[in-house]
């Protein structure tokens, strides 16, 4: 499941320059018994398995103990990707991407026993309010979100800065060529050659999409007193 996003694009390149590494690990192979049993009923009953804590405590400590042997010991998050965590967001994203290591444990079918989330994690994190079979399309989600940050993963680190949420606002509308299609034309600013006069109307459309369709980001937008009045001209209007 892991291997195709991890083997084409970016994510291919970054691993081939070694600016990351990805490793999966199934805690099957940390089990004792001849079945490599990881879930078992629920007591108190309900339907669904739980997956045991004793697999995922083996495989978290013998990675961690791994990771400290080469590299000492520093902070390291031991992060459960669960519909019940905290709502991952770029600004997450960013946090995640300083540390050097980070271990992601996907949880499974009905749930994880409280013990695991109680003594051996340190984060929880949700990609949404919806509710996936598993944690690992989760980890992955958080997986290519922090690696784009890294610093030489992407061609051009510039390109980081307009993307949506990195200003707290959504990016604005891009054009390629031909500048008419269809009869729809390029907007003439952006043909200018005029930079300045493109920075303001990329702005002017960025506050103006946001507005649009996620009113709330523009609450802790940095906007200036002239961009506050704009929008409520156009929210007036
Ligand atoms: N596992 C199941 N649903 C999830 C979600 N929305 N986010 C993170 N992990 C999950």
């Amino acid at each position: 499941m892991f291997q195709s996003p991890f083997s084409i694009g970016i994510f291919k390149r970054a691993i081939d320059r070694k600016l990351v590494s990805v490793n999966t690990h199934n805690i099957r192979d940390y089990t004792h018994d001849r079945h490599h049993t990881v879930d078992d009923y629920a007591y108190g009953g309900g339907a669904g398995m739980i997956l045991k804590p004793e697999p995922i405590f083996e495989a978290v400590e013998s990675i961690k103990s791994d990771i400290c042997s080469k590299e000492g010991a520093g902070v390291l998050p031991i992060i459960l990707l669960t519909p019940q965590g905290r709502r991952f967001t770029q600004q997450i994203a960013q946090e995640l991407s300083r540390y050097r290591h980070m271990i992601l444990i996907c949880g499974h079918y009905e749930g994880v026993d409280e013990r695991v989330r109680q003594h051996l994690v340190t984060d929880e994190i949700s990609i949404g309010d919806y509710v996936l079979s598993g944690g690992e399309l989760a980890a992955m989600v958080v997986v290519d979100a922090v690696v784009r940050l890294l610093p030489g993963v992407l061609g051009s680190e510039a390109s980081l800065l307009d993307d949506s949420h990195t200003a707290g606002l959504l990016e604005y509308p891009q054009y390629t060529r031909p500048a008419a299609y269809r009869g729809w034309s390029v907007p003439q600013v952006l043909l200018s050659g005029n930079h300045a006069q493109i920075a303001n109307w990329r702005r002017e459309q960025a506050i103006r999409r946001t507005l649009g369709h996620r009113p709330e980001l523009l609450d802790k937008a940095n906007l200036s007193l002239e961009e506050k009045q704009l929008v409520d001209r156009w929210k007036q209007s």
